[in-house]
């Protein structure tokens, strides 16, 4: 077994989280807890497949092979019981960028796109960045829990939403949408002729009691309007890789993303991202299994550190992802001083919640993808900044 309690020193390796936090937060000096990827290396059979692929040599023009997606197939089949047919397969150098090529493909400059705030940020971007309006149906938060409100849902398709950005399971609000509440979502979408864009990329960061469902999978009809997109890089911390698959049925669909794609140019991968993203699906479970375990026991840590010692911060425990989502609102400090206390006072790089739309106001983010030494330097430094 790995040990996660290993720390890697990631400074100067280019890392976002360690080495970015200058260009964000203004300086380095801080614990990082903020950027969601993990400290860990991925699965040994992963840094074994580089190596040999370095030690090989020649790095020419790489082709995505069958080994590859039948790596995926087998890999969603088991893990979520979805079973897909190589055919529906696209590949992506990332999530985010597929969100921009589908809005590109199903929507028009100034069509209304649907999100759910608190939510990641790229959403936004994405979207306004592509010049389409950001239509926001925000989750409520009731009794620790955030919920779908189904009115204000349907009132915002009948508005004339063409697209919506599903976020499954949710980053930062840390659901794990149940079958319910997704073939709602479903339905609803398809009463309004709205094209459902799902992002699963934190499918694989589930433990039990809570099982991930790709929407697409409830019912057979769905694939008609939704698209899914997964990746191996929050699942085997492969971020860096920029490997991931969107999953398209429906063949008219599946065109116009793929002449999106040919727009760009696109048409493969980068050698390294595909041969670990196999590796990291033929040889990974045990890893992620452990990795899991180790995470659930982080996140127990850090919400009891903050039980214990930080009554008036009150943690939305996540049913799925490694981000846990902290509601510092009783505390009567606004986000300016937030963030001043934990930046300057504490040390401490969180993501600060009024990046994630409304109702992230007066929330911090917290990755607990890291060795439990981080997590208890990160209570302590909690501490500093709010007693
Ligand atoms: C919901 C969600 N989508 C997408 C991404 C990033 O995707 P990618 O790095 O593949 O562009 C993240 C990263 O945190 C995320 O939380």
């Amino acid at each position: 077994m790995y040990n996660f309690d290993e720390k890697v020193d990631r400074k100067n390796t280019s890392s976002v989280k360690w080495d970015g936090m200058k260009a964000v937060f203004g300086k380095n000096e801080l614990l990082p807890m903020w950027v969601a990827d993990m400290d860990f290396p991925p699965p040994s059979e992963v840094l074994e497949t580089m190596k040999q692929r370095v030690d090989h040599g020649v790095f020419g023009y790489t082709i995505i092979g069958d080994t590859t997606s039948k790596a995926i197939i087998n890999w969603v089949s088991k893990r979520h019981g979805w079973d897909i047919n190589p055919s529906w397969l696209m590949y992506s150098h990332g999530v985010v960028p597929s969100i921009g090529m589908a809005i590109r493909a199903f929507t028009e400059v100034g069509d209304k796109v649907m999100l759910q705030s608190p939510v990641y940020t790229p959403f936004f971007n994405m979207i306004e960045s592509n010049m389409r309006e950001v239509i926001n149906s925000p989750l409520v938060l009731k009794n620790g829990r955030y919920e779908i409100d189904f009115t204000d849902f349907e009132e915002k398709l009948k508005s004339g939403v063409k697209l919506f950005l599903l976020c499954s399971p949710h980053n930062p609000a840390g659901r794990v949408w149940s079958k319910e509440e997704l073939t709602k979502i479903a339905e609803l979408c398809r009463e309004y002729g709205v094209i459902i864009a799902s992002d699963e990329i934190h499918a694989d960061i589930v433990s039990p009691p809570y099982k991930h469902i790709p929407i697409c999978t409830l019912d057979p009809s769905y694939s008609d309007f939704i698209i899914t997109f997964m990746a191996p890089s929050k699942t085997f911390n492969l971020a860096g890789l920029q490997s991931s698959f969107i999953v398209v049925q429906n063949v008219e669909m599946r065109k116009k993303l793929q002449d999106i794609q040919k727009k760009e140019g696109f048409h493969t991968l980068n050698t390294f991202g595909i041969i670990a993203m196999e590796a990291a699906y033929q040889y990974g479970e045990k890893w992620l299994e452990d990795a899991l375990d180790y995470i659930k026991d982080n996140i127990k840590i850090l919400k009891e550190g903050i039980e214990n010692y930080l009554p008036e911060l009150k943690v939305i425990e996540p049913e799925g992802t490694y981000l846990v989502w902290v509601d510092c609102r009783a505390t009567g400090l606004d986000d300016k001083e937030i963030r001043q206390r934990l930046l300057e006072k504490a040390g401490l790089a969180v993501n600060f919640g009024n990046s994630y739309g409304q109702g992230g106001e007066g929330f911090i983010r917290i990755n607990t993808a890291c060795p439990r030494s981080i997590i208890e330097e990160g209570i302590e430094r909690l501490k500093l900044a709010f007693q």
